[in-house]
């Protein structure tokens, strides 16, 4: 069998999930391709829907982001809908979600975006690494290095599942009060969210790494200042990953040292 995931991925932790998967399939003497939804990739229309057409499955693997699914992958999803949607290509679509404490409603949301489409959510699982958000705490490695081991199993679980052709709908529950919560909340936090950043020019040694990186290309250098602009998805990527730690959040500095920048399971 032939999976291909599509995946997005802000710190790390969903990329590392999206590889396990992979590995796992490889193990069992399949084929797994792992791409990446990022702007750099930009895949057009072509070939989106020859890889789509070549694969027995597809996938789309995400963080959960105020208990749903992040914008990227939302407009993502809607792309794929709209190719595919035409050519009546019935499919099984699977789901990988990562989160850091409450889950709640990204595969609802996924079956909803895909509906009508000929991909049908045939399994999804969810994977609880760790938070993403900034934190003046240091990371708990050891807790962190116990959930991948159970997230490795859920992930076994899930191709065993694809491959045998068994449906596997599993982790919502009594989060999912929280999460309706959440909900109402983050999705205006996260359209405003690139408002709230900037680039503390002291530290900034003019890399463009944030540049290089963003994953919607939401930020740019013009003149001698970076604008942060509103595709901004919030993943923090930005963030956690300057070199210089020289990215402020509501034209605050927090030192490195101090508020450890998160930067995915395996680093
Ligand atoms: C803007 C934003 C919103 C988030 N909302 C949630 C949430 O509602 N529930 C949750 O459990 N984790 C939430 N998280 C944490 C991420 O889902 C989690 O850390 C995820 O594994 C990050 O994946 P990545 O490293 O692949 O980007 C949020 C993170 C961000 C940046």
């Amino acid at each position: 069998m032939n999976f291909t995931t599509f995946y997005f991925s802000g710190t790390g932790n969903t990329r590392w999930a999206v590889r396990e998967f992979a590995r796992i399939v490889g193990e069992k003497g399949h084929q797994a391709e792992q791409v990446s939804i990022d702007i750099q990739t930009s895949l057009t229309d072509v070939e989106l829907r020859g890889m789509i057409a070549q694969a027995d499955a597809i996938g789309f693997a995400n963080p959960i982001y105020g208990g749903d699914i992040p914008p990227i992958m939302g407009a993502f999803i809607s792309r794929v809908v709209g190719l595919v949607r035409p050519q009546k290509m019935a499919k099984s679509a699977y789901a990988i979600n990562t989160y850091g404490y409450v889950n709640a409603f990204g595969p609802t949301e996924m079956q909803k975006l895909l509906a009508g489409s000929g991909l049908t959510l045939s399994a999804y699982v969810n994977i609880r690494l760790c938070n993403n958000v900034t934190s003046s705490k240091p990371l708990d490695r050891a807790k962190l290095a116990k959930r991948m081991v159970k997230d490795q199993k859920e992930l076994e679980r899930l191709v065993d599942c694809l491959m045998a052709g068994r449906k596997r709908i599993k982790g919502h529950g009594p989060q999912l009060l929280i999460g309706a919560m959440i909900r109402k909340k983050v999705p205006e936090a996260i359209a405003k969210f690139y408002q709230t950043l900037g680039v503390d020019g002291a530290s900034c040694t003019r890399c463009m790494a944030c540049v290089e990186n963003c994953p919607t290309g939401s930020i740019r250098l013009t003149g001698n200042r970076f604008v942060f602009s509103s595709g901004c998805t919030a993943c923090m990527r930005c963030y956690n990953f300057c070199p210089n730690g020289a990215i402020t959040i509501d034209g605050v500095l927090t030192d490195p040292q101090k508020f450890p920048r998160y930067q995915g399971p395996e680093a």
